[in-house]
């Protein structure tokens, strides 16, 4: 069996009823990403940032959002293949985790964690919270943020993927523009080390001249269709 890594983006969970981020009415359309997802931005308005990640985590929760077939089909390929899979997502949502993916590595981050802003360590909260929230940790508690990997700071995990694409023999990426980096860069990582590629997506993303392979569609139509030949 091929060692897998597969990379999602925030398409993979547009039919579980997430928005987004470069799509009409996407994230990004609604909000300048400068004034909610960059260490300035924090600093700046840290009410606007708390608001819009405590508005994302509310939507996340609501009972409707659930995992879709292709997240499914993502687990089901685990089951089979074990440790041969490397899932790691762009996304901050649970919905890899709610349809059974175990060591889902979230790059950038997740919305159902905290981060004390001193100790830097991780809580997981389902909770509101804003400048006023103080963490357990430290002695003298202090505040905590998002546990979201903003613009010019550094992704999470990237040693640990980076070892993984360097032993891969298929390098998926499902459900993300490519425009991202330094996850829009793994395709090349994955090509130098004699992985195929393929691309899974509904439009061609802005690195789509990278892949091997390319399905254009819904997620929930091509995913499990594509995953189906790792038997
Ligand atoms: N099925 C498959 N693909 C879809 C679907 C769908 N149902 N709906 C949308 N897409 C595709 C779009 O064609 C688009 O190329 O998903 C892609 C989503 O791209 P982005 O919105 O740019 O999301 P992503 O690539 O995950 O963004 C990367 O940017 O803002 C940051 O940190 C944020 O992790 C995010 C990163």
């Amino acid at each position: 069996m091929p060692n897998i890594v597969i990379l999602t983006g925030a398409g993979i969970s547009a039919e579980s009823g997430l928005k987004t981020f470069r799509d009409n009415d996407g994230l990004w359309e609604n909000h300048r990403l400068e004034d909610v997802a960059t260490p300035e931005a924090f600093a700046r308005d840290p009410a606007l940032v708390y608001r819009f990640y405590n508005q994302r985590r509310v939507q996340l929760l609501n009972q409707d959002v659930r995992p879709n077939a292709a997240h499914i089909a993502i687990a089901k390929l685990q089951q089979r293949i074990g440790n041969k899979l490397t899932l790691v997502t762009q996304n901050v949502d649970n919905l890899h985790e709610l349809a059974g993916t175990e060591d889902v590595v979230h790059m950038h981050g997740e919305l159902l964690s905290a981060r004390c802003l001193k100790s830097g360590k991780r809580f997981v909260t389902h909770d509101s919270f804003d400048s006023n929230a103080r963490c357990e940790c430290c002695e003298e508690p202090a505040g905590i943020r998002p546990d979201i990997v903003w613009f010019g700071e550094q992704p999470m995990y990237m040693d640990y993927i980076y070892n993984k694409l360097a032993t891969a023999d298929w390098f998926l990426a499902i459900g993300t523009s490519g425009n991202v980096y330094p996850a829009a860069g793994f395709v090349e990582v994955a090509k130098m080390a004699g992985a195929k590629t393929a691309e899974l997506n509904l439009d061609p993303g802005a690195n789509d001249y990278m892949f091997d392979y390319q399905q254009q569609g819904l997620a929930t139509a091509v995913v499990p269709k594509f995953l189906s030949q790792f038997k």
